[in-house]
């Protein structure tokens, strides 16, 4: 079984409610409906019905719960919003427009417990989909960064990762990381490592353009603080750095240059130091490499919520409720 296949099956057992924002996509509403018949989730539409039915006339909308935020009473979700908003100098009149966007609303339903879980961005570029989560949800309690990751699958027979599976962070959404914050996308990545990607043993490498020392300067020193901060959030972590990707992936350059690591030559969760790095990394090794890219998976919010490329296509909705559905366990 595949690891999606494996992740689905996690899903359908974990039962859990994904909320859906953008019912004016057809690519939702078909993957609504899929998720609905395999049983991945149970999902909430956001959308007035009768559009939902004119966009996809052919769809079945049974067991589909459809809510329209233009017309249900705003109070409750406007109340949430101005409270949680107002010493920002949010006005009641401002979450209540607010309130009726179907994002926020979205948010608002998962920070209520409404649902499990969200999956938008089909719509919407990254920024608009992740600030409603990061002003409503907010981070976990144990961590300061929300962050994201990318499964990486390569073809079959690689010899990288653990059996051709790595996750590389953070690829989608902090531009340019303090040491701390790169320590935080560290730790979340080596989690969803394990609880998502099924790496057994996550093994961090912080990657730079130096290994242990090589190169002097600012961007280095960055990257081997955020190592020296992992050793004190999580010292039960494997991770190291600065590494160079050679050192981190070939057992013969890490002998050469970090003989004493015990994360260099075989490290299958990929830290880079910023999002030009990481977004181009990413991209580099599905299209050179002919990887398959499960992603972005955003990782650190206190509820699951996760962002779609604008040029998804119905199965990676489907795949990607499955993994929010997972995230919420
Ligand atoms: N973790 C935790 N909290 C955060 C983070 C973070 N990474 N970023 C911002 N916040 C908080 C802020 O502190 C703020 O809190 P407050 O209002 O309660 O004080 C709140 O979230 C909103 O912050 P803003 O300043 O409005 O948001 P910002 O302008 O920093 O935008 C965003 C955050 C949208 C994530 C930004 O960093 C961004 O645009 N990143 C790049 C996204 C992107 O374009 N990715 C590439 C494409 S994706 C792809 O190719 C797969």
């Amino acid at each position: 079984m595949n690891l999606l296949d494996e992740i689905k099956v996690k899903a359908k057992a974990a039962n859990k409610c994904i909320v859906l924002p953008e019912g004016n996509d057809e690519r939702i509403v078909r993957a609504a409906e899929i998720i609905t018949k395999e049983g991945i989730a149970k999902v909430t539409l956001l959308g007035s019905l009768a559009d939902i039915k004119a966009l996809c006339p052919d769809v079945n909308l049974d067991g589909i719960t459809v809510i329209d935020p233009k017309v249900v009473d705003i109070a409750p979700y406007a109340n949430l919003l101005y409270e949680l908003r107002k010493a920002k100098g949010m006005t009641i009149e401002e979450a209540t427009k607010l309130s009726r966007d179907e994002m926020y609303f979205g948010v608002l339903m998962v920070k209520m417990g409404q649902a499990d879980g969200l999956v938008g961005g089909a719509r919407h570029a990254t920024g608009d989909m992740l600030r409603p989560g990061l002003q409503i949800v907010k981070t976990a309690p144990s961590i300061a960064t929300v962050s994201s990751c990318f499964i990486m699958v390569l073809p079959d027979g690689s010899k990288y990762g653990q059996n051709g599976v790595l996750v590389f962070g953070d690829c989608a959404v902090n531009i340019d990381p303090t040491a701390e914050q790169l320590a935080d996308i560290a730790v979340a990545s080596a989690i969803s490592a394990r609880s998502i990607a099924q790496i057994t043993e996550p093994r961090v490498a912080l990657l730079s353009f130096s290994t242990k020392g090589s190169a002097k300067h600012a961007a280095v020193d960055k990257v081997a603080a955020a190592c020296a901060r992992i050793k004190e959030i999580a010292p039960e972590l494997s991770a190291d750095g600065e590494l160079q990707l050679d050192a981190a992936l070939e057992q013969s350059v890490a002998a050469l240059k970090a003989p004493t690591s015990s994360v260099a030559g075989k490290a299958n969760v990929l830290i880079f130091p910023d999002l030009q790095s990481g977004n181009i990394g990413y991209k580099l090794v599905e299209r050179l490499a002919g990887a398959q890219a499960i992603g972005p998976i955003c990782q650190g919010f206190n509820k699951p919520l996760n962002d779609l490329s604008r040029g998804c296509s119905v199965e990676d909705v489907v795949n990607v409720t499955a993994i929010t559905a997972l995230q919420a366990l």
